[in-house]
Formats: structure tokens, C-alpha cells, sequence
């Protein structure tokens, strides 16, 4: 029987729909996940499908400390590693360990939505910051640290979720001497580290966990396949400690166990980082694509940077459009895009929006951005 495609929002047969933040089919390496089993299963040995060490395979992070030590650019350790089942599951994670019901944590303005809802879920109160075209405003932040005590900021430091920005690495070290002095931890969401289209971003804050006050989240979801469930969590040693002490470590370690020994395989054989180098040249047209479509139909309407890495364009109008209602408007006529203020941590940035470039090709993306020019 064949299967129809399914995960929540799929749009339609002929909607275009930009607000779907998920690769397109083109983009997720079956053939490579496929080559990566086979070889892990042809080797494997029964006690391979069994529990595995609760921070993870012991192959797998020698092969992960590997791949971050090429791709962050300086040397990696076992210890500092732990391995999540995503991002997603490594907020929840964080927000066991690193704080307690009642707590203040920061969190970017705009951020990633989801975020808000497992923050709330572990009953943490939730407290923006805004951020520029250099990331994180410091100001701001020292501003917020007169009044609050954060158990943590979470940051989604390069091509931000929604605003593409990256936060420069002089804000960066700004932002851990201000963790230091008020003592509170960094979350920093590293999803989109990786996927950068022209120069490289500013150092990952994983290159920083010596510190102490970091705790940088990274995934594959982005760079191989979010099916995978697969990430991780690079820190100090104390803070590993700590994460490794919880009841769900102790009893639920070694999370997504064959995900991790199946992707040991593509990290080894180097398929993994063949496949980055090809998402970034898919996405880096799928960025121009969409860049020069927008000029050519929103120029004067909305303002926007082109991001230089990531999945997202975020466009701000003037403030007497208000981008939710449009949103229905958009599915009539076969379109689609996130409304700016599920981002927003305290009900504004209504006049905004984020169109994702990732789930479409150029031909799409020129159709898409067409149909929306009406609405505005
Ligand atoms: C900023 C950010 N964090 C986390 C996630 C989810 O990560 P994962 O698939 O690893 O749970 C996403 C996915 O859209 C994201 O954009």
C-alpha cells in the first residue's frame, strides 16, 4: 500500500505554502540514510540494540566531538557532549535541569515559537529581549538584568528563528560576561550553525562551554534528516553532570540510541558533511530565488534583510497592516506564510511575518511570492 505524505501542516496539493519550516523532499538524503544503516546493521552486534550509556553511545560522541571539532573549528572532548533526541527535546531537557517552576528565563523578540510553549510547560516565565540586524541587544539585556534573574536566556544566535540574523561574536563574549557577572546560564540554540550560505557565522557558543555558562543545543534535524529525532547537548563537565543526574537520563539515557549509532556511520563516512555542502548551495538559490522575487514584488511595502544563512526571510510592513488575518486570505489564494506574532513573547509584531525558503524550490518560490503580493 503506498503511504501518503504526513506530518502536521502539510499543505494541500498546489498551495505554496512559506510557512512550513521543514526541507523539501529533494533535500532529504534517503539514498545516504539508507547507505548509513546498512552499514551500521551489517556490522552490528546484539548488545547494539540494547539500552546503550546514558549520555550517549560512547562511538557515536567520539564521532560527534569529530564533527564539531571540524566543523566549530577548535578541539572537541567526549565529556562535554550528551546526546538529545533534537533541540526540542533538549529545551525540555534544559528546562528540568536549569531551572525551577516559577523561574524567569530571557528569551529573544522575536523567537522560535515552540520554544514559548515547552518553557511554559515547565511553568517558566517568559521575558523578551529584543534583538537588531546584530543579534541580542546587549543594551537591553543589561537593561532586563536591573529587574530580573534568569535562570537562563535562550538564544538562537546565527539565522535567527524567525529574523535570519546572526549575534556578532563581540555581543557573543558581551553575553557570557554578562552570564558570569549575573550568574545565569546561556541556551543557545545552534540548529542553524551550519547552514550558512556566504561567509561563515561567528563562532558557535559550543566553541564556549569551557565557560561554564553555556549550554549550546544542536540537532540534525536541520543538517540530515528531522526524522531522525537526533542531537545534542555540548557543555562544561559540571553542567553534563548535572544533565546526566536526571531521572529521565538515568532511566531513559542514550536517547534515540540506533538513530545515533546509524548517523555515527554518515558522520565516519563522510557523508554527512557531503550533504551540508549540498544543502548549502540547494538553499543559497533558494535564498536568491526568494530575495529577488520579494524585490521584485514587496519593494516599498516591506522591509527585510536577506539572511545569510538558515531557512528564514522575516518581513516587517508598516504598522497598519496586521499579517494574522491575512493569513486566511493567503490560503485562498493557494499561499502561505507564519504570521509575526506567534513570535512575539508579549503579543506585538503583528506587523510582521516569516516566509521559510526551505520547502520549496525557485520556481515555487517565484509562484508563492507572487500570489501574496495581492494581499498586502
Ligand atoms: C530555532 C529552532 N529550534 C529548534 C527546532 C526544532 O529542532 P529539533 O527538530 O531538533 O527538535 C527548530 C525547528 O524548526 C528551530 O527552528
Amino acid at each position: 500500500m503506498s503511504k501518503t505524505v504526513t506530518f502536521d501542516g502539510a499543505a494541500p496539493a498546489g498551495t505554496i505554502n512559506f510557512g512550513i519550516g521543514q526541507p523539501s523532499a529533494d533535500l532529504l538524503p534517503l539514498d545516504l540514510v539508507r547507505e548509513a544503516s546498512r552499514s551500521f546493521f551489517d556490522e552490528a552486534q546484539p548488545f547494539d540494540l540494547n539500552y546503550g550509556a546514558t549520555q550517549g553511545d560512547e562511538q557515536f560522541l567520539h564521532s560527534l566531538a569529530g564533527f564539531l571539532a571540524r566543523n566549530y573549528g577548535v578541539p572537541t572532548t567526549t565529556d562535554e557532549l550528551i546526546v538529545t533526541g533534537g533541540n526540542s527535546q533538549g529545551l525540555d531537557l534544559v528546562s528540568v535541569v536549569f531551572a525551577n517552576p516559577g523561574d524567569t528565563v530571557f528569551v529573544e523578540e522575536p523567537s522560535y515559537f515552540l520554544a514559548f510553549q515547552i518553557f511554559r510547560d515547565h511553568g517558566l516565565k517568559i521575558v523578551g529581549i529584543p534583538v537588531d540586524d546584530d543579534g541580542l541587544s546587549v543594551d537591553a539585556l543589561q537593561e532586563k538584568l536591573k529587574s530580573h534573574r534568569p535562570a537562563f536566556l535562550y538564544t538562537i544566535p546565527s539565522y535567527h528563528n524567525p529574523g535570519g540574523q546572526s549575534t556578532t561574536e563581540e555581543r557573543r563574549r558581551q553575553i557570557v560576561e554578562l552570564a558570569e557577572e549575573h550568574d545565569f546560564l546561556i541556551v543557545a540554540d545552534e540548529v542553524y550553525q551550519l547552514l550558512y550560505y556566504y561567509d561563515r557565522p561567528p563562532p558557535a557558543y559550543g566553541t564556549m562551554s569551557d565557560s561554564g555558562r553555556v549550554v549550546s543545543l544542536g540537532s540534525f534535524s536541520k543538517i540530515l534528516a528531522p526524522g531522525l529525532r537526533l542531537g545534542w547537548i555540548q557543555t562544561s563537565e559540571g553542567l553534563v553532570a548535572r544533565t546526566n543526574a536526571l531521572g529521565l537520563m538515568n532511566s531513559g539515557g542514550s536517547i534515540n540510541h540506533i538513530s545515533s549509532l546509524i548517523v555515527r556511520k554518515a558522520i565516519d563516512n563522510g557523508s554527512l558533511e557531503t550533504h551540508i555542502e549540498f544543502l548549502r548551495h540547494s538553499y543559497r538559490n533558494r535564498v536568491e530565488a526568494m530575495d529577488a522575487a520579494l524585490h521584485e514584488h514587496f519593494e516599498g511595502i516591506a522591509e527585510w534583510t536577506r539572511p545569510n544563512g538558515g531557512y528564514f526571510f522575516w518581513l516587517r510592513f508598516d504598522h497598519s497592516v496586521d499579517t494574522g488575518p491575512l493569513r486566511e486570505k493567503a490560503r485562498r489564494v493557494q499561499a502561505g506564510f507564519q504570521d509575526g506574532a506567534v513570535f512575539s513573547s508579549c503579543g506585538r509584531l503583528n506587523n510582521c511575518l516569516r516566509l521559510c525558503f526551505a520547502h520549496y524550490g525557485e520556481d515555487d518560490i517565484r509562484e508563492g511570492i507572487a500570489r501574496l503580493r495581492p494581499l498586502f
